[in-house]
């Protein structure tokens, strides 16, 4: 349906404006990405739409179109027990606060895990008055506004939720407007208070945060979309963010590449940091 010429030209704009690399063997997928882009700036003309991008016209629609935003709450949830039993108890017995920063946060599901651990962790160890920050960033505008809104369809919450979590005390249910006899829930205002959404596109530089300022960084499954040497040069940017002691989260098939001399392993895709990079 479409040439190889214009699976070409997506293909640059894709690296252009995100980083994502879309290999020889993609070329269905980028078809039925172009198919989305095209439905979602409503014109039928390829060769227009993709003009239009090489002018930098409609770069939001294009990113938004070209991510993959797959994602659930407490994803590889393994993660989320050692920031309850590790992370937080250090930063609790230590007297200190906790600074977050989740750096592909696309929906929402994984920021708003994070929330959640820490609101149960606080509770649990009697320490309401830990104080955290969290920030949460993407590059794709669409799922942004889909945080801000936290809006979720009840059926997709409930697979991967812990037993320690009761989501009664982290959202709201209410009907769905469309589909009789389901439900939507709404993360509750006190915690969604809790999270800042930005727009941030982790191929640039330099980053816009100080060297050391958070105590955790979760950067999942979002490394994968990326050449090796992007990955290498995003993973030496987010470090620099993170303080000595601090952790590094990582998605199931990512590996920490060039930091490997400067972190410590201490489970399953999680690192500590042991000393700076030269
Ligand atoms: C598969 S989702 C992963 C979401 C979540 N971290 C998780 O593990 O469930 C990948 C996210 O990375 C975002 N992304 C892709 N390229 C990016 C870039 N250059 N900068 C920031 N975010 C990017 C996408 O928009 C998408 O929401």
């Amino acid at each position: 349906m479409y040439t190889a010429h214009q699976l070409n030209q997506a293909r640059q704009l894709a690296y252009l404006h995100s980083g994502i690399v879309l290999g020889a063997n993609k070329d269905i997928m980028i078809g039925n990405r172009l198919d989305k882009l095209k439905r979602l700036l409503d014109n039928d003309d390829i060769n227009d739409v993709l003009y239009s991008i090489e002018r930098g016209q409609d770069i939001e629609s294009f990113i938004s179109a070209f991510t993959t935003n797959k994602t659930n709450f407490f994803r590889e949830s393994f993660h989320f027990d050692d920031l309850k039993d590790r992370v937080v108890k250090e930063a609790i017995n230590n007297s200190s606060g906790l600074n977050i920063y989740c750096s592909a946060s696309s929906t929402g599901e994984e920021p708003y895990s994070i929330l959640m651990t820490l609101e149960y962790a606080k509770a649990l160890y009697g320490t309401p008055n830990l104080n955290y920050s969290l920030l949460a960033t993407d590059i794709d505008l669409q799922v942004l506004e889909k945080c801000q809104k936290g809006i979720y369809e009840y059926t997709k919450v409930g697979d991967d939720i812990p037993d320690w979590i009761k989501p009664s005390e982290y959202f709201k249910r209410r009907a769905h407007p469309e589909k009789n006899g389901e439900y939507l829930v709404k993360v509750k205002e006190n915690l969604q208070k809790k999270v800042k959404f930005q727009q941030f596109n982790l191929m640039s530089s330099p980053y816009p945060f100080k060297g050391g300022e958070f105590d955790v960084v979760f950067c999942r499954n979002v490394l994968i979309y990326f050449n090796q040497d992007d990955q290498n040069s995003i993973l030496k940017k987010l470090f620099k963010t993170l303080r000595i002691g601090g952790t590094l989260y990582l998605g199931h098939s990512e590996s920490p590449l060039g930091l490997t001399p400067y972190v410590e392993r201490c489970g399953q895709n999680i690192f500590i940091k042991t000393k700076d990079f030269l």
